[in-house]
């Protein structure tokens, strides 16, 4: 997979453990928020390393992208604190769930961004080779970061 790809496979797997947790438990299959939360924490925490190393860092030179990928950093930031806090909270009450709430949507929107505009202009940047190398180094990094966690 190329870093486009790998990205938008990322948003894909966080954006169905975000689903998970909609709605009411039907038979006993659908999972506590508390339970699925180490998992969104972890991928969220991988996923957003590795875009900062080997894609923001690239694109964030280009004068077309570097208000978009300012932009996505402090997002970034902003996520990541709200991870940081829910995991000190006393995870599933009333406090808690607001901040999910409010978690799932600046992630999604945001997503959605980086999948929209920014992919746009960075294909024009990052040409298919580049693409496919960003694509294998991020996997890595991805994994040496999860390993380490
Ligand atoms: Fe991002
Ligand atoms: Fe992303």
């Amino acid at each position: 997979m190329d870093i486009f790809q790998m990205i938008k496979s990322d948003h894909k797997k966080v954006k169905d453990l975000f689903k998970k947790m909609k709605g009411k438990p039907k038979g006993g299959t659908r999972e506590s928020p508390e339970d699925i939360f180490p998992e969104i924490d972890k991928e969220l925490h991988g996923h957003m390393e590795g875009e900062e190393k080997l894609f923001y860092s690239t694109l964030e030179k280009e004068d077309d992208l570097r208000e978009t990928i300012l932009k996505n950093y402090e997002e970034h930031g902003i996520a990541k604190k709200m991870l940081e806090d829910m995991d000190k909270m006393s995870k599933g009450d009333e406090k808690w769930m607001a901040k999910l709430s409010v978690l799932r949507d600046v992630v999604e929107r945001h997503m959605k961004d980086e999948e929209g505009d920014m992919f746009k202009k960075a294909r024009k940047v990052i040409k298919r080779d580049q693409a496919q190398e960003l694509g294998k180094r991020f996997e890595e990094e991805k994994k040496s970061i999860l390993q380490a966690v």
